[in-house]
């Protein structure tokens, strides 16, 4: 569903050449959770943010369904796409069924059924739609806000869906809950998957497979169980070594 082809992203910088995404090539299958798992400045947001063109890529090339996106239209492209950015990103000045609605109402959807949409997945993902629609993002915990992020990037129900880190903000309990309520959903609705992470047992967790980036590079791809037995290399090994698992 999305093939990585010897992707590469570099920057100039006053300290000369950076090579943020060094050749980077997988494959993820249609349904499959892939968590791109590394230490922070390894590369990951950048990679994302390559496949659905926030970033040109410097070489190399993306193929989402089969189809070279470098062809495709950007905004087209980014409709096929759900992203969970970082830092959530809800516009404040609108309610939580208008975060929702954002994309519908660019597609020129009618009120009742962007209301409809919202109302569907906000019982999704465990926000009764009474208690939560018509609430400002500062009305939110940051569980809840975290849930409106996912639930906005589903709103046009793209096969496609990148996270980044997006779980990283909250605490050990409702971080637990949230991954329990996401895997839950993810089982109904099949979705194709790439989830940033710098925690491995998150990455053990939610992956069906993990991409290891070290500087850049993909160091092992391999699902959870594979990696933790058989890291391939000291920098994998030293990451299995941090898991309770
Ligand atoms: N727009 C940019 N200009 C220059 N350097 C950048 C830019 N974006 C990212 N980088 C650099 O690329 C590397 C990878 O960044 P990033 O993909 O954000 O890492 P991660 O998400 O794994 O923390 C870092 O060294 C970062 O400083
Ligand atoms: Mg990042």
């Amino acid at each position: 569903m999305i093939r990585l082809e010897s992707l590469t992203k570099t920057y100039a910088s006053p300290q000369g050449m950076v090579t943020a995404v060094d050749r980077v090539s997988l494959e993820v299958r249609e349904g499959e959770t892939c968590v791109l798992l590394g230490p922070s400045g390894c590369g990951k947001t950048t990679t994302l943010r390559m496949i659905n063109r926030l970033v040109a890529p410097t070489s190399g090339k993306v193929f989402l369904a089969g189809r070279d996106t470098e062809a495709a239209d950007p905004v087209e492209l980014r409709r096929g796409i759900g992203y969970v950015i970082q830092q959530i990103g809800l516009f404040p000045n609108m309610t939580v069924a208008e975060n929702i609605g954002v994309v519908p109402r660019l597609l020129g959807w009618p009120e009742t059924r962007r209301r409809e949409r919202a109302e569907e997945l906000l019982t999704l993902l465990a926000l009764p739609p009474a208690q939560f629609a018509s609430r400002y993002p500062n009305e939110l915990s940051g569980g809840q806000a975290q849930r409106v992020g996912v639930a906005r990037a589903l709103a046009v129900d793209p096969p496609v869906l990148l996270m980044d880190e997006p779980f990283a903000a909250l605490d050990p309990v409702n971080r637990e809950t949230i991954q329990d309520e996401f895997q839950r959903m993810q089982r109904k609705l099949r979705k194709t998957i790439l989830f940033v992470s710098h925690d491995i047992d998150e990455a053990v967790k939610m992956a069906d497979r993990i991409a290891i980036f070290h500087s850049g590079r993909l160091v092992q791809f391999a699902a959870p169980d594979e990696m933790l037995t058989h890291p391939a290399g000291a920098f994998v090994a030293g990451l299995s070594a941090a898991t309770a698992r």
